[in-house]
């Protein structure tokens, strides 16, 4: 690491203690403040993960102007937007500030959420890319995850980081989150490096089930060596929602009762037909059946023919035979 990105750290733990004081001791801050207890995090976590408030009136410029800190640092830093006379002004109006540390714990970028949403503007606010951010290969909450994660708990991933935050302070401590994207190479690198026992636990909603779909495909694309399950939180609730509704007995109890990847995958794909037309359900019958020959261990393969037998009163022997050209031939 060059001493560019060591100012672009030092400029962005500055920026964190300004927006975490703001925050915490002073008046601009209260709503923001206000805001988090409402939605139930503790002064605590508010400690933990330095969490901040940008307020209306544009502070950081001036701040580091103060401090003359170099107008070219401050350019490359993304906490400033620039006009086309060069000028710089903060980014992040308004906002709670959520800082984003690399896997080293080093702060290399923010998120900035609105207290109210507002369909005009996105509701984070996320740095763009640095020399120290790209966004690809960040997992939000990484460096404080992995010593839990390496003491035999799963990688559990979330989709957002209230997610993240919400669980920690539940005690449930080995979450990590992307971006904002979905899960990239890099990202499933990282996490086979300290771990192979993965949860997704993405939110209950539309959105979130299909970006489950999604992170079993990348993960299965990448390696078939991890130990993947998935989590479907009730009723469209995310899972800061739910802990915060049913508590974290409940939660640790969803984490408990993850499924297999095939599961999921097979009442996915159940929900996009209409299982009273018997047209649908043979095709059904097939697609899941395509799904059960990727299971690799034959005793899983059986039971959910079994279960698929049941479910439709066919007869077995007849799954059997179309399953068996699929399987992939073992050398
Ligand atoms: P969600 O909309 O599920 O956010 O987006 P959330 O974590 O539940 O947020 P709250 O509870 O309303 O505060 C999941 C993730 O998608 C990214 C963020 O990383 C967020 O955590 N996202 C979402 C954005 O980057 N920009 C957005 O405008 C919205
Ligand atoms: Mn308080
Ligand atoms: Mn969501
Ligand atoms: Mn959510
Ligand atoms: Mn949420």
């Amino acid at each position: 690491e060059n001493s560019r990105q060591k100012q672009l750290v030092e400029l962005h733990e500055q920026a964190v203690k300004l927006y975490h004081h703001i925050l915490t001791n002073t008046k601009m801050g209260e709503a923001a403040l206000a805001y988090l207890h409402k939605r139930g995090v503790s002064d605590e976590t508010i400690t933990t993960y330095q969490l901040g408030y940008a307020p209306a009136q544009r502070l950081l410029k001036p701040f580091f102007d103060e401090r003359h800190v170099d107008y070219q640092l401050l350019r490359k830093s993304g906490l400033f937007s620039e006009d086309e006379a060069g000028n710089l002004r903060d980014r992040f109006v308004d906002r709670v500030m959520y800082p984003i540390r690399n896997g080293s714990g080093q702060t290399v970028a923010f998120s900035g959420r609105l207290l109210t949403t507002n369909p005009e503007m996105p509701k984070y606010l996320n740095s763009p890319e640095t020399e120290t951010f790209n966004k690809r290969k960040i997992l939000f909450n990484l460096d404080l995850a992995r010593t839990n994660i390496r003491n035999q708990q799963p990688a559990i991933l979330f989709e957002g980081f209230m997610d993240v935050i919400s669980a920690y302070q539940a005690g449930i401590k080995s979450g990590i989150a992307s971006m904002g994207t979905s899960l990239t190479e890099q990202q499933i690198y990282d996490i086979k490096r300290i771990t192979r026992d993965v949860v997704i636990c993405y939110d209950g909603d539309t959105p979130g089930q299909k970006a489950i779909k999604r992170a079993i495909d990348e993960f299965s694309h990448h390696d078939t060596n991890l130990n993947v399950k998935v989590v479907s939180i009730p009723n469209g609730m995310d899972p800061d929602e739910f802990i915060r509704s049913k508590g974290a007995d409940d939660f640790n109890k969803l984490l408990t009762h993850a499924q297999a990847p095939v599961e999921f995958e097979l009442n996915y794909l159940k929900k996009q037909y209409n299982l009273n037309s018997e047209v649908d359900q043979s095709r059904y019958i097939a697609e899941a059946i395509k799904l059960i020959s990727q299971v690799n261990s034959g005793i899983s393969r059986d039971l959910y023919l079994n279960r698929l037998a049941d479910e439709f009163s066919v007869d077995k022997s007849l799954l059997q035979q179309q399953l068996t050209p699929l399987l992939k031939k073992t050398p």
